[in-house]
């Protein structure tokens, strides 16, 4: 057996716990493990140099160490590839070429590790044959199929102690401090970290917010003689019958958000005369090692990668759902994206603690 195994879409503390769990596990059964470099590219552009043998000793010592060893891509879906064409880059579908080269180094099967991104062009892999078994991988904590993917407790951990952080130089300086912190469309870490740091708005897409609601609470809290208030806003939040903040679009990708911390802190300026400031935590909550709960989550979920593949079950996504390890079809997996529940009880919870959810 010889097995395939690739990161893409935007990095999560865990991946390379992942990778170490699979290539044990494969080693253990007399498998062979090799690593594709940066997504697919490694079968592409960086062929036939991208695609890396991984024993043992590749993997000793980095299931504590964030990032990827393999690198990863968020632009390189090979069913919409960016190629250049007389000077203007147009969007081509490199599949067959990527089938072509998993035969041509005899692979028998790919472990994908991402998110929802990733899934879907597995799944499109899967529809043209390919053998692909899933590892779910999101800070954003977004696919529905896992009560919880690796990458978001770390992210969790990363922007709660941020908030932390910011309660003593909020209440020094008497001002209000904004920080947006990522959840494109699922508002998971906000909620989290917003209510464990004990911050009195938090802004979450499912919720659209009401600017003046936000403000009346601020100014009941300084009427309080509590003169400084701490803002979470999820990157997806977006105002009553407004739209998200985008920070920029680019072919073959997402829409790039950012930007609501920074037009939330001048609208409360404004509104209610108080200092505000804002932050954008971006990146730091994907850098650097796991949480003990996300290393321990992805070394499993990689080791029960390779128990799929022994079982045949191609096709399926491991999920962690309690108290089992569960194997979930990845068009399953796909079709439904986990965002807060309303009525979820971290929600009641905030809501009894007095955070003002901006509705
Ligand atoms: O999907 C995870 C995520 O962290 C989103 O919350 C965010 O919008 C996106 O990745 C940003 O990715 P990048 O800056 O790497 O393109």
């Amino acid at each position: 057996m010889h097995l395939l195994v690739n990161t893409g879409g935007g990095d999560a503390p865990g991946l390379n716990a992942v990778i170490r769990g699979v290539v044990l596990s494969a080693i253990r059964r007399g498998w062979h493990v090799s690593g594709i470099r940066r997504g697919y590219n490694g079968l592409l552009e960086e062929w036939p140099h991208g695609v890396i043998k991984l024993g043992r000793e590749h993997v000793r010592g980095i299931a504590h160490v964030g990032g990827t060893i393999l690198g990863t891509v968020n632009k390189g879906n090979p069913f919409e590839y960016p190629v250049k064409e007389n000077g203007k880059v147009v969007l081509k579908d490199v599949s067959d070429l990527v089938l072509a080269r998993m035969r041509e180094v005899n692979a028998d099967g790919l472990i994908a590790i991402g998110g929802d991104g990733s899934l879907r062009i597995a799944q499109k892999f899967i529809d043209k044959g390919m053998k692909v078994i899933g590892v779910p991988k999101t800070i954003d904590n977004d696919l529905s199929a896992t009560q919880v993917t690796f990458g978001f407790d770390s992210a969790v951990s990363v922007a709660t102690d941020a908030i932390d952080r910011l309660h003593s130089t909020a209440e020094s300086h008497q001002r209000v401090m904004v920080v947006e912190v990522m959840g494109r469309y699922a508002g998971w870490i906000a909620l989290n970290a917003g209510v464990s740091g004990g911050a009195n708005v938090v802004l979450i897409p499912e919720i659209e917010f009401d600017i003046e609601k936000v403000c009346a609470s601020i100014k009941r809290r300084y009427e309080t003689g509590r003169c400084f208030a701490i803002v979470v806003a999820a990157e997806g939040a977006k105002p009553k019958g407004g739209q998200m903040a985008i920070k920029g679009t680019e072919l073959g990708r997402e829409v790039r958000l950012g930007g609501i911390a920074e037009q939330l802190a001048a609208q409360i300026g404004e509104r209610t005369g108080f200092e505000t400031r804002s932050l954008v935590l971006g990146h730091l909550q994907r850098g650097g090692g796991p949480t003990t709960f996300d290393r321990l989550l992805a070394l499993r979920f990689g080791c029960a990668a390779a128990r799929l593949v022994e079982q045949g079950r191609w096709g399926h996504m491991v999920a962690w759902q309690p108290p089992s390890m569960v194997a979930v079809p990845i068009k399953e997996a796909i079709s439904k994206m986990k965002d807060v529940p309303l009525d979820h009880d971290t929600v009641l919870a905030a809501r009894d603690l007095g955070v003002c959810l901006g509705d």
